[in-house]
């Protein structure tokens, strides 16, 4: 991977730059008749960041330059039982496959354990969506199980 990529905060112009852009990603749908492709809406793009400030979710935007090129969360933040839930999605298939969304998996798991002092970061991903479980994989993400149409992941702090 040559094009460095890192996390930011994501803001209202980003979140709407981010989904001008966006394509739904089938990969994610276990029923597909709930499949629909994305059309931007500012209205809609604007509850939907209003919707994620959070105490107990980051939203991130995946930069590759000063671009948004996808999105990656560290969802039910914990403080007592110091775990979060990672979630990611890239803008459309023009970033995916790059490595980008492995990197950017990366630097949300240490921001979860060197920023909030997480002890462990869980993850689901669809049965069918192999391409993600292959990630967590790599990433050294341990499967938990498999309940209904989801497979669980989890990582746990080493340090
Ligand atoms: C999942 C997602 C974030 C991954 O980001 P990405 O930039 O496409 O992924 P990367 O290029 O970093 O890595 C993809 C890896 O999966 C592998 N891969 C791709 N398709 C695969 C498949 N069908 N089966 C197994 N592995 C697959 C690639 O070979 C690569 O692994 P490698 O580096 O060991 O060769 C991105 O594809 C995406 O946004 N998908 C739609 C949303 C989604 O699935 N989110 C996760 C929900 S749990």
């Amino acid at each position: 991977m040559s094009d460095k990529i890192s996390l930011a905060i994501m803001t209202r112009e980003m979140c709407h730059e981010l989904y001008k852009s966006w394509e739904n990603d089938e990969s994610i749908y276990m029923d597909m008749s709930l499949f629909k492709p994305y059309t931007y809406k500012e209205k809609s793009v604007n509850k939907y960041f209003d919707s994620k400030q959070e105490p107990f979710r980051r939203l991130f935007a995946i930069m590759l330059g000063d671009k948004p090129i996808g999105e990656v969360q560290l969802k039910s933040i914990d403080q007592s039982k110091k775990e979060c839930t990672l979630s990611i999605h890239m803008q459309n298939d023009n970033f995916k496959g790059k490595g980008y969304g492995t990197e950017a998996e990366r630097l949300a798991v240490r921001y979860a354990f060197d920023e909030l002092g997480m002890k462990a970061v869980n993850a689901d991903t669809v049965v069918k969506n192999v391409r993600s479980q292959h990630i967590l994989d790599k990433l050294g993400f341990e499967f938990i199980g498999k309940e209904g149409d989801f497979k669980y992941y989890r990582l746990e702090n080493a340090e």
